[in-house]
């Protein structure tokens, strides 16, 4: 072991600079704003308590307490910043909203209790009776729900597009469109939308670009870098990445973010202190697992292309895909969820996902354990046979999240349940 001779220990430390913990903090704060992002995913946002405490703690607290009237008032009325009640002000919840907000590039995050929330929170945020949207076609089954059910019946509408299809968005675009929606790489056929030229689009029509970030993250991909200005995240995936809580959040800047903060306190669709201390854990290993999930399923894409009993591969790493080139511009990585159709129908389908031995029946995507999903009867089991047909959701459709289990394993186990076929 080496030595230090003493007198050169003691010159040092008596150099160093005696800091409080908060001016530490201060100081780290600093320096987080020029971290690059996987050490900003561990980092930003993090407060210690009186106790302090190094890991983030669980403030589960329903509402707050004051030295006096008047300081109770001044924080109830915004004179003074401070916490008022969980169902809009929690320590845990907003250091998520910061960690995110901060990956993603958005002056501001909010958190909601499920991707859904946060998707409702937006849309009735900032759009009213007599708007219009424009959205891709290829989106997750119950936005669609929200789309046709729930603002059609407050007056807005919507017309589905083929993402890819750059003219259509611009002809499908109306006076009164307010936004336009896309989820990229969309579920589960991986197609994707060019997201600075639909930027450009929504723009010259003074509309909103708002874009579903599940699939790849901030980890893959910044859409408000790309020109888009909300961004969504059901955090029920990656962001948690083991399948253990719902919830959802919004990003954007700190104008827009207002509208979806004001109407989601007002709806109370708040996530809780101990999903928010969930996702930030979740966070802090997205980068590294973000990079193994591509990795794995990268090789099970390439493999599964030349399994005899495979029709077709959807994965946007494969360079056979159409819009492969646009990933590449768009994407860091190609994402963690390889689709494919295997030869035959739904019973085919239904055999191979039964033969797995391995991988779990689920309908979730971005946990740690690999799942395979039949999306025409579960995920999008309650869109219409016209309408998943024009998304291209084939009854012999099958979609695996490829989870964080050795490969070897993961390709063992659909390779048997192939040779089944
Ligand atoms: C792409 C995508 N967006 C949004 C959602 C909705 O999120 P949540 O289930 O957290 O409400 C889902 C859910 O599966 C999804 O797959």
């Amino acid at each position: 072991m080496m030595m230090y001779p003493l007198p050169l220990i003691c010159k040092v430390s008596c150099n160093m600079e005696n800091l409080s913990l908060t001016q530490r903090q201060q100081r780290q704060k600093e320096f987080l704003k020029k971290a690059a992002l996987g050490t900003r995913a561990i980092r930003s946002g993090s407060v210690s308590s009186v106790e302090q405490e190094h890991n983030d703690a669980i403030y589960a607290t329903s509402s707050f307490i004051y030295g006096s009237a008047q300081e109770a008032a001044s924080c109830f009325s915004g004179v003074t910043e401070g916490n008022i009640y969980s169902r809009f002000t929690n320590p845990t919840v907003r250091t998520f909203e910061q960690r995110i907000a901060t990956m993603e590039g958005g002056e501001r995050a909010v958190a909601a209790s499920s991707g859904m929330a946060a998707l409702t929170s937006i849309f009735l945020g900032h759009l009213k009776q007599g708007d219009h949207i424009v959205s891709s076609r290829s989106i997750f089954g119950s936005i669609v729900g929200l789309f046709d059910n729930i603002l059609a019946k407050l007056g807005i509408t919507t017309t589905y597009v083929n993402p890819a299809d750059d003219q259509a968005w611009q002809a499908a675009i109306k006076p009164n469109t307010k936004a336009l929606f896309l989820e990229s790489p969309s579920n589960p056929l991986a197609e994707l939308g060019d997201i600075a030229a639909l930027a450009k689009l929504a723009h010259s029509h003074h509309a909103l670009l708002v874009v579903d970030n599940c699939f790849c993250t901030p980890i893959l991909q910044n859409p408000l870098a790309l020109g888009a200005d909300i961004v969504m995240h059901s955090a029920t995936k990656y962001l948690d990445g083991q399948g253990r809580c719902v919830g959802g959040v919004a990003i954007g800047s700190e104008e827009l973010m207002e509208p979806v903060f004001a109407f989601l306190r007002t709806a109370g669709t708040s996530m809780s202190p101990f999903n928010a201390w969930v996702f930030i854990n979740g966070l802090e290993t997205l980068s590294l697992r973000m990079q193994a999930h591509c990795s794995s399923a990268l090789r099970l894409a390439r493999w599964l292309q030349q399994q005899p009993q495979v029709e077709r591969v959807y994965y946007t790493g494969l360079e056979s895909h159409p819009q492969h080139q646009l990933a590449r511009r768009q994407q860091r990585l190609f994402g963690g969820v390889v689709s494919f159709e295997v030869k035959g129908d739904q019973a085919a389908a239904w055999r191979c996902i039964d033969e797995t031995r391995l991988l779990s029946i689920t309908g979730n995507f971005g946990d740690a354990k690999s799942t395979v999903t039949h999306p025409a009867t579960t995920t999008h089991g309650k869109m219409t046979a016209t309408a998943r047909g024009l998304a291209g959701i084939k009854d012999n459709l099958i979609r695996v999240s490829v989870g964080l289990e050795d490969y070897q394993d993961i390709e063992q186990d659909l390779a048997q349940a192939l040779s089944k076929l």
